[in-house]
């Protein structure tokens, strides 16, 4: 039902979700399959490449394969950031953002095929090493955002959002993005100041650029909650 009370509009704070129709049916469906393709494919062949140069360079040893989890978790997070912050935007800025916002679904799909080769080192580091790079708890933590990131890629398909009811696919929509930016947080948080300016290079900006995510997604609920509240309660 609410699909079709979506129906010929785009959703601001979609991603993974597709423009419906006002038939409820996807938009140029035929037209965007292609493109949802090149995207994933593009996304996972760059990790790929990423992955070749660092083991080649560096080999396939702790350093080598840490340096892998390192840039593959970078390069999924080009793609994670723009799918989370597309709909926010929009609906805090106005229409500039749009044309963000309706690459949400191909940004998100792309953000799990190039994250399955940080996945692909995580195996890879807990094979080679004498005991596990990470402590129990945030091993669970982190492969719960991972499971959230596939749950949303399936529940992505039409055929399987339609078997979700309407809030649980909202709420594995928003709750599961927000949560898959709360580990990227926590992991480039670990040692942000630690080292050398490279160091700090390497984490700072990315530290910043989730804190202006999360802050443009609170600014956005915030403008919809004042909506949904107080709207109707100045119009009485
Ligand atoms: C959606 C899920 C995940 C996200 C968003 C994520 C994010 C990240 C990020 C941002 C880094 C780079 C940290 C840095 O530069 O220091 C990283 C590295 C790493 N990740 Fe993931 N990760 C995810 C899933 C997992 C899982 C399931 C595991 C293992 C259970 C894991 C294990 C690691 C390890 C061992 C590193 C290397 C840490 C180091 O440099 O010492 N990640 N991850």
């Amino acid at each position: 039902m609410r699909r079709l009370a979506l129906a010929g509009r785009s959703c601001t704070d979609c991603p993974y979700q597709r423009d419906l129709t006002r038939s409820g049916t996807a938009t140029g469906r035929v037209m965007s399959e292609p493109h949802t393709a090149i995207w994933m494919t593009g996304a996972y062949l760059g990790s790929l490449v990423i992955a070749g140069l660092v083991l080649m360079t560096l080999g396939a040893g702790q350093h080598g394969t840490l340096t892998g989890l390192q840039l593959t978790a970078r390069w999924s997070f080009c793609f994670f950031i723009p799918a989370y912050v597309g709909g926010a935007a929009t609906a805090l800025f106005g229409s500039a953002f749009r044309p963000l916002a309706r690459q949400g679904r191909n940004l998100g799909l792309a953000f799990a095929s190039a994250h399955v080769t940080h996945l692909c080192f995580v195996a890879w580091i807990y094979y080679i090493s004498i005991k596990p790079p990470l402590p129990l708890a945030s091993a669970i933590f982190f492969g719960f955002a991972a499971l959230l990131t596939y749950a949303l890629a399936l529940f992505s398909i039409p055929a399987m959002t339609q078997k979700l009811p309407s809030w649980a696919w909202w709420g594995l929509r928003t709750l599961g993005m927000d949560l898959i930016a709360i580990a990227f947080l926590r992991d480039f948080l670990r040692n942000p100041f630690g080292g050398s300016l490279a160091h700090l290079a390497a984490y700072l900006p990315f530290v910043g650029v989730v804190f202006v995510a999360l802050l443009i997604r609170l600014a956005a609920y915030g403008k919809q909650l004042q909506r949904r509240w107080l709207a109707p309660q100045l119009a009485r």
